[in-house]
């Protein structure tokens, strides 16, 4: 495994071209190259064209094409590996107890006022070792790999105290050393009110500002800041003074915002200059038009609302204000037990009026916007990662058409070919 890779004739290169956020309209734009090639060297993409220019300009860089590995993608798609901005994919314990109280008619609010969800899981973290979450962790990163992940972001959030919040973060920088997927790490320490501080928000906004964010930082453990902003659970008051003293440590922001209620979370990203305000089924139409004007990438997460049975996200409206919106998962064991990309893209385009050309983009280019990647990753440009995805069909139109049925055959991460569905899944080095 060098990094070497040549992908030549394929049917369409995707390219999703560009080195930031699309907003609004440029989302349509994928910037596709017919009978495409891509020349990938030490893991880094180094040249994108016709089959026939890159052929000929390997030949006059006198290279030895046995260094190189090499897929012919005749009949296929490829496109950039998909991005998965929103996760919380390090856990203990399942709650499938809860889907089945939800199937009767409880809400999801109602679930947690009366002591269930997120803090039902904080429990099993709390008692799960490290390894265990490590393990998990790799079934679940693995899961995701086969859908055509290559970048996943994770949040913890299930330990709402110390000890647990830095145990989560920790597995997270081990997954990202150990697996193929990149794992980008958000703390979410102010996910929900523990039983330890119940009735006493500001106080818990307190500890996490003063006691667990500096350690988090020193360590080096996070890259974002996140906090589920939302009635009954931390206020608009309360989320700017985490976020902020996130901010002043260095940490970039993320917010749950205007999920179930309709606080002005989306209006508190523009302010705060967050990369991306997530969730937004209730976003205000002023909320949009600040995401727009400051741009805050609208991450929508259209399995949840399906699976909370909530409306989708205005996404066609935000498109058209010129926001730029990605798409992710959401995977998490209450609201959305999910690694599904297919599902994401069907919802996206049959329920919430995005093109496929849109969902695309949502789900690479835009999506590494919302991690603050896009000059890295997101996109099969020169000078980027060389993370790809090779359809088992000819144009990427298959990709929400074949319903729910994952159309990648191949991933490949840093030029190396790490997933092939015709020769038994994940590759093991
Ligand atoms: O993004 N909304 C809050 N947090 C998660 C759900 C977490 C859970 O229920 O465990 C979400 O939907
Ligand atoms: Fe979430």
């Amino acid at each position: 495994m060098n990094g070497n890779l040549i992908i030549k004739n394929a049917a369409e290169l995707v390219t999703c071209s560009g080195f930031a956020a699309k907003q609004g309209r440029e989302m349509v734009d994928l910037k596709i190259i017919y009978d495409g090639a891509v020349l990938i060297k030490n893991g880094v993409i180094e040249a994108t064209g016709q089959s026939e220019d890159i052929e000929k300009r390997f030949k006059k860089a006198g290279a030895d094409q046995s260094d190189f590995d090499m897929i012919d993608a005749r009949g296929k798609a490829v496109l950039p590996g998909f991005v998965d901005s929103h996760t919380h994919l390090v856990f203990g314990g399942y709650r499938a107890e809860e889907f089945a109280w939800r199937l009767r008619g409880d809400s999801y609010m109602q679930i947690m006022q009366r002591g269930g969800g997120i803090v039902n899981t904080v429990e099993a973290t709390r008692q799960a070792s490290a390894e265990e979450l490590l393990q998990s962790g790799i079934q679940r990163l693995n899961s995701m790999l086969s859908f055509g992940v290559t970048t996943v972001e994770g949040k913890s959030g299930y330990g709402l105290d110390q000890e647990t919040e830095i145990k989560q973060l920790e597995v997270m920088a081990r997954l990202d050393q150990i697996h193929y997927l990149d794992v980008v790490p958000t703390f979410l320490g102010a996910h929900a009110v523990p039983e330890e501080y119940k009735g006493k928000q500001d106080a818990f906004i307190d500890f996490m500002a003063k006691d667990v964010l500096p350690r988090v930082t020193d360590q080096q453990l996070a890259e974002f800041c996140d906090i589920f902003c939302e009635k009954n659970v931390f206020s608009i008051e309360q989320s700017r003074r985490l976020l902020s003293s996130a901010k002043d440590l260095g940490l970039k922001l993320k917010m749950h915002a205007d999920e179930i209620v309709q606080l002005g979370g989306a209006e508190l990203a523009a302010e705060l200059g967050a990369v991306s305000a997530d969730h937004l089924l209730q976003a205000s139409d002023q909320g949009i038009k600040d995401m727009a004007a400051a741009g805050v990438v609208a991450t929508l997460l259209p399995a949840t609302a399906f699976s909370l049975k909530e409306p989708y996200a205005n996404g066609r409206k935000m498109m058209d204000s010129n926001c730029a919106v990605a798409l992710a998962t959401d995977f998490n064991p209450g609201s959305c037990f999910t690694e599904s990309i297919p599902l994401v893209f069907a919802l996206a385009t049959l329920y919430m009026n995005i093109s496929t050309e849109e969902a695309i983009s949502a789900l690479t280019i835009n999506g590494a916007a919302a991690l603050d990647r896009a000059d890295q990753i997101g996109s099969i440009d020169a000078g980027k990662t060389g993370d790809l995805v090779v359809l088992e069909f000819p144009s990427y139109t298959y990709i929400p058409y074949h319903l729910g049925i994952s159309t990648v055959e191949k991933v490949i991460k840093q030029g190396n070919l790490v997933y092939d569905k015709e020769n038994g899944g994940i590759i093991h080095c």
